[in-house]
């Protein structure tokens, strides 16, 4: 569910170009385009094969929780990726309940000291828990505890937005055949950073983490 909201945090966060970057759940993913044409060579990781060929542009197979993934990266980045690690579609139909979490740690590991990781997630007012809910989906929802454990004892920043939650909404009802949860009714079309007060809507977080 990448937004431009996520591609345009992310952009504003990169280090200067020329570097590299290494992004997470690069299949599809817009900004690889976008960024090898301002300088960056990209290495991307996705347990899918990205057929794209493109310019400065490097797509490695490999499942972040059963792959090594190097630690040499100065900055690293991964958009609306990391809420579907573990989730049964993603995991060869096994449920990794932390399999998410698992992964920030491993992509935080791989940061050379003084780097930073760029990562966006949706975010709202419960942890959804897939497996719940009517139909089992293949993404989270992360609420504030969750967000606390993913982050605990790391030097990091965050940023909401609040979500275009009938874009949203319209797109669940198409793949899932039923109503989201309720957070999604929310009408809300602010695209500005709020930082307070984020755990009664449904919004897009954005965390960097510089490792020291
Ligand atoms: C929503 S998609 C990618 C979104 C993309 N970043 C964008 O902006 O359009 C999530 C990606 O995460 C990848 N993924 C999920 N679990 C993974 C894992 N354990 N290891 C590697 N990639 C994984 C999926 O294959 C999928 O391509």
């Amino acid at each position: 569910m990448a937004e431009t909201i996520e591609y345009d945090w992310v952009e504003s966060n990169l280090l200067e170009p020329p570097c590299t970057l290494l992004n997470f759940g690069c299949c599809g993913d817009k900004s690889v385009e976008k960024f090898t044409k301002k300088g960056y060579k990209i290495i991307g990781i996705d347990r899918l094969k990205d057929e794209r060929k493109i310019e400065n542009y490097f797509a490695l197979v490999k499942d972040i929780l059963k792959h090594d993934i190097g630690n040499e990266y100065k900055c690293i980045y991964s958009i609306s990726a990391v809420e579907h690690v573990g989730l049964p579609k993603y995991n060869d139909g096994i449920l990794d309940e932390d399999g998410d979490i698992k992964a920030f740690r491993k992509l935080y590991s791989a940061l050379e000291s003084g780097g930073i990781l760029l990562m966006t997630f949706p975010y709202g007012s419960q942890d959804i828990i897939p497996e719940k809910l009517p139909k089992p989906v293949d993404w989270r929802i992360y609420d504030k505890e969750r967000l606390d454990r993913m982050i605990k004892g790391l030097d990091a920043e965050v940023t909401f937005f609040p979500s275009i939650s009938e874009y949203i909404r319209s797109g669940w009802m198409k793949f899932h055949r039923c109503e989201p949860p309720r957070e999604f009714f929310e009408s809300i079309v602010q695209k500005k950073p709020i930082n307070s007060g984020m755990d009664e809507i449904f919004s897009v977080a954005c965390i960097k983490v510089k490792k020291p």
